[in-house]
């Protein structure tokens, strides 16, 4: 009786302190119900569609539009709330895909997924982006922020690898969020590894949860006040999103679309 209480004491403490336990915090399989919320500013749209997917029977259509005229920002994004904040750990994972005549010269900047908090109550930043991934060029791009929101600090991997109009690429992010030393951030690109780093931190010093963003936002127009190229209507299909804290949560090959 004794041993077997200590046996199934013993049982679950490891069964706590496992890593492999699987929690899928959030899951979209490419289709406009099931977010938080969403951000669509001037002549964007955002489209579920059945004729171009990466699984499944649907993908969601990410669309902005180019208006010299306007001064504003170009967002179409999905969004959810409070994903995670410092101290955390997880996974976050998405397919997407670039309209297949995608312009990529000349090169400028193209989020897709950003992780984002409101600091307005600061007085140093509004709406703060932390890590993003964005395309520029046909080059994949990612970063983290650290310091605090009234002296912010960056850190960028640019150049990671080359995005290919027309096809589905699949990302997944490991971070451990912590504003010290102690964290970690890792990028997979179509199932490769393109970013891993440790002992760094990867987040600022504030306790306040981000949210995740996702979709197409085309800072580049707003923050040089000008379009480059010609090509005025940008598309990014996403689907199988998911987040979790095993890589599976997360991977796209493993969530239906
Ligand atoms: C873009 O949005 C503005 C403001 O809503 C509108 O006046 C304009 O007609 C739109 N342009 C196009 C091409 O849809
Ligand atoms: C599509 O979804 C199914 C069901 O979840 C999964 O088994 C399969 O691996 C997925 N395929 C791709 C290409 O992601």
């Amino acid at each position: 009786m004794f041993f077997k209480t200590i046996t199934a004491a013993a049982i679950a403490a490891l069964h706590l302190a496992s890593p492999a336990l699987s929690t899928q915090t959030f899951v979209n399989t490419g289709i406009t119900s099931g977010w938080s919320s969403q951000n669509i500013e001037h002549n964007g749209s955002i489209n579920q569609v059945t004729n171009v997917v990466y699984n499944g029977t649907s993908a969601l259509k990410f669309t902005q539009v180019y208006d010299p005229s306007y001064t504003g920002r170009y967002h179409s994004e999905k969004a959810e709330l409070q994903v995670y904040k410092l101290g955390d750990t997880g996974f976050y994972g998405f397919a997407f895909r670039l309209q297949s005549d995608w312009q990529a010269s000349p090169a400028q900047s193209y989020n897709i997924a950003q992780f984002i908090a409101d600091f307005t109550d600061t007085g140093c930043d509004d709406w703060m982006p932390s890590t993003m991934v964005w395309v520029i060029g046909d080059q994949l791009a990612t970063r983290v922020k650290y310091g605090s929101i009234c002296a912010q600090q960056i850190q960028e991997w640019k150049g990671l690898k080359t995005v290919t109009p027309g096809v589905w690429h699949t990302i997944v992010i490991q971070a451990n969020w912590q504003s010290d030393d102690s964290g970690y951030f890792k990028m997979w690109y179509d199932g490769a590894k393109v970013v891993e780093e440790y002992n760094l931190p990867t987040m600022i010093d504030d306790s306040r949860p981000f949210d995740f963003h996702i979709g197409i936002y085309a800072n580049g127009w707003h923050d040089q006040q000008e379009m480059l190229g010609t090509q005025e209507t940008r598309q990014i299909w996403i689907d199988s999103v998911g987040m979790g804290t095993t890589f599976a949560d997360a991977d796209p090959t493993k969530i239906e679309g």
